[in-house]
């Protein structure tokens, strides 16, 4: 085996000697003939196994970069020599060429795109609109069948358990507060859930996500919904931060604490063509100041389950939801009031909000944003930013630049 790989690095490193040769005459043919060097000839290894094979050589031999005159009439060209198994492929690209095609769309496209956008425009919302009221009147029901809610305890997700639970669902409930769990089981039932499951766990450890997925589908057989909505805030401003890795958890609950649940439960989902329900937060897009971390997660959450959406397909539907604020104990309790002004925000009940993603989810929403006048925010960002970005510096304490340094 070592033997054979000995023999395949001398056999390319004879190629890239010899290839070396031939750039370096041709280099000095045209340097008689010209004083100005345009040209740059790059040799990059592609293929498999060469880069692995080409590991232990100096760097100059992985990749040899040649600085050279005009070897060709291509004045700005790149040439990229491509190596390929034993073969190379000799790839001409102009650049002057490129960048005329990128200022010529540069030009076109926005006009373009405005006069589709004017024709396509009408009839895509009258589409979307009537969409919209066939999906309400065929709404999933979701009686008898298994939906998982993380952070089930308080809030949001606890009020997402007793709305399932109206509607005839099984649920899994985790959260790493067991008693309180226990609490909203015991509601959950009263209020019409056949079956209630209660899995203390912590969304932030990979093992216990597998966990809980694993017991949810061993107790009930299947996973129709799984709605992600666990999550913790923690506020500073970022230039007070002297440990800089106080904010990991906050990631961790908030986007790996999704993607890990959502990486065991997709099989699931995938046989039962179910559901995945994301509670991600208008922080998502507006700079929201003291949160940078938990704006932060929750963009990248949105990000990924946008991707997660391309990827699926329709074989599991994904609703995004971005809540305002929300009456919880995350934006209740003293340690949120002190650092940021919200008082004059009009907050949504938790229960309303619960109402809203339940009905959503079994519409087949793509996204939800509750209540709906937020939904003016991500069109305030595109249009005028500056203006978005003041108002969201107005929920600052102690204004203008409370940081303690200034203060
Ligand atoms: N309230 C708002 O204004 C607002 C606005 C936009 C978005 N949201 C989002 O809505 C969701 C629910 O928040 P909420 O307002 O209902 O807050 P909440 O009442 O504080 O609920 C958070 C839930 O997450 C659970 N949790 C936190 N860390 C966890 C962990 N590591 N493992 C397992 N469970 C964990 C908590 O339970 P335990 O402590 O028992 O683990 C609790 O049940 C969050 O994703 C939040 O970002 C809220």
């Amino acid at each position: 085996m070592v033997s054979t790989i000995e023999s395949s690095k001398k056999r390319v490193l004879k190629k890239l000697e010899s290839l070396r040769k031939s750039v370096t005459a041709a280099y000095s043919v045209e340097r008689n003939r010209t004083q100005t060097p345009r040209v740059r000839v790059a040799i990059f290894i592609l293929s498999n196994p060469l880069p692995t094979l080409l590991t232990p050589l100096p760097a100059h031999k992985k990749s040899c970069l040649f600085h050279v005159s005009p070897l060709i009439d291509y004045s700005t060209s790149v040439i990229i020599l491509v190596l390929q198994g034993a073969s190379f492929s000799i790839q001409l690209q102009t650049a002057k060429a490129m960048d005329f095609i990128h200022k010529l769309i540069n030009i076109l496209f926005p006009p373009i795109a405005i006069l589709l956008l004017l024709f396509f425009l009408p009839p895509y919302l009258i589409f979307k609109y009537f969409s919209y009221i066939i999906r309400s009147f065929c709404s999933e029901n979701v009686a008898g069948k298994v939906v998982l809610i993380t952070g089930a305890s308080s809030g949001i997700g606890e009020h997402l358990a007793y709305e399932y639970a109206r509607k005839g669902a099984r649920l899994a409930l985790i959260a790493r507060r067991e008693d309180r769990l226990c609490v909203v089981a015991d509601e959950s039932r009263r209020l019409g859930s056949p079956d209630v499951v209660v899995i203390p766990a912590d969304v932030s450890k990979l093992e216990d996500c597998k966990r809980f997925i694993d017991k949810a589908v061993n107790y009930f057989g299947r996973l129709d919904h799984l709605a992600s909505n666990a999550a913790i805030v923690k506020l500073g401003l970022f230039e007070d931060v002297t440990q800089i890795s106080e904010f990991a958890p906050t990631m961790s609950t908030n986007f790996w604490g999704s993607a890990y649940g959502t990486h065991f439960a997709v099989p699931h989902l995938r046989k039962s063509k179910g559901k995945i329900i994301v509670i991600a937060s208008v922080a998502g897009w507006a700079p929201l100041p003291k949160t940078s971390f938990y704006n932060a997660g929750k963009a990248a959450l949105i990000s990924f389950y946008e991707t997660l959406r391309v990827e699926f397909g329709s074989d599991i539907g994904i609703t995004i939801v971005t809540p305002g604020l929300i009456k919880t104990d995350m934006v209740q309790g003293e340690a949120f009031t002190s650092e940021v002004q919200v008082g004059f925000i009009p907050g949504e009940s938790a229960e309303g909000c619960a109402k809203a993603i339940v009905a959503s989810a079994c519409r087949g929403d793509r996204c939800l944003t509750e209540p709906s006048w937020y939904r003016v925010g991500p069109l305030l960002k595109m249009l005028c930013p500056e203006l978005l970005e003041w108002a969201c510096r107005l929920t600052l304490v102690g204004r203008p630049g409370s940081s303690k340094k200034t203060s």
